[in-house]
């Protein structure tokens, strides 16, 4: 059994992957930026998996203060992690700039999992076989600098496309940095019928269920370790070729230097 941490298990993929993985048996970390709505999912997959092994932890991932005290959290409460799906997400936001002054997009879906994964490897490094699943997508666009520093304002669309780029070319990168875990980019399959899609475009093509089945796959498998760094398309149900920068090692690096220096900036 696995100690499995969850970004995002409040609703939507993560939450149908959270229910499922308890009823397999695994111990569960959850997340959300909720107290009250976390605090009611935990109740309700208890009840209905009667798995007990469930915690949960909140934090606001538009703040990076908040995800560096949730990573502290982590350490401090987790004995053991064997797995990090980091799932959360956004696409539409009535606020799209935050405090720091950088798009949502670009903070929720890419400094936050960055900030907590790199919090997180020495525990993770803890467990026999670490991993981590990263929730990537079909729209990926060239990463603009500017606009990661918060110098150029994007649409919506635009921005959550860089910031899933931003968080392959990462996922790519770290697997050949770490190389005894397992970091897999996946595209958990488009439109699949949750809150975000509904928002963005108010239409579905498929039921969540797909995209909580490769994250079960994904969490569960025990031969993926030639896959690492491999970035998995659940449209095409298979590993396949992210967008061509993912495999830019330049473009890669002035991009973690620069997230480097918004970071800790
Ligand atoms: N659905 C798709 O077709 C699709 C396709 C490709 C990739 N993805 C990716 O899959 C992941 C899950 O998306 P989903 O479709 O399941 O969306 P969702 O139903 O909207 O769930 C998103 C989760 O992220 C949490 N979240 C949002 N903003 C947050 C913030 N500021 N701080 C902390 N947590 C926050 C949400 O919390 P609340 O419950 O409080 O809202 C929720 O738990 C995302 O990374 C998304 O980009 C989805």
């Amino acid at each position: 059994m696995k100690h499995i941490l969850i970004t995002g298990s409040t609703d939507g993929i993560g939450k149908l992957a959270a229910i499922e993985l308890a009823k397999k048996g695994h111990t569960l970390y959850l997340h959300g930026r909720n107290k009250e709505k976390l605090q009611q999912v935990i109740e309700e997959i208890k009840d209905a998996t009667s798995n007990d092994n469930i915690d949960g932890f909140v934090a606001d991932f538009s703040n990076l203060d908040k995800v560096k005290a949730m990573a502290q959290e982590v350490n401090e409460k987790a004995s053991t992690l064997d797995v990090l799906i980091n799932n959360a997400g956004v696409f539409n936001a009535n606020q799209a700039i935050t405090e720091s002054g950088h798009d949502i997009r670009f903070v929720v879906n890419y400094f936050a999992p960055y900030m907590l994964t790199n919090s997180l490897i020495p525990l993770l490094k803890k467990s026999s076989e670490p991993r981590i699943i990263n929730l990537s997508s079909a729209a990926q666009a060239p990463v603009v600098l500017e606009a990661l520093k918060g110098e150029m304002k994007l649409s919506a669309q635009s921005a959550y496309a860089q910031s899933k780029l931003a968080l392959t070319m990462w996922s790519v990168d770290l697997a050949k940095r770490e190389q005894d875990m397992i970091v897999i980019p996946v595209n958990p399959g488009s439109l699949l019928n949750t809150k975000m899609v509904q928002e963005a475009y108010g239409q579905f093509w498929s039921s969540v269920d797909k995209g909580a089945n490769i994250l079960m796959e994904l969490t569960e498998n025990e031969n993926l370790v030639a896959q690492s760094g491999v970035y998995f398309d659940n449209d095409q149900g298979r590993f396949a070729k992210a967008h061509e920068d993912a495999y830019d090692s330049n473009k890669t690096k002035t991009l973690i230097e620069t997230t480097e220096d918004i970071i800790n900036g």
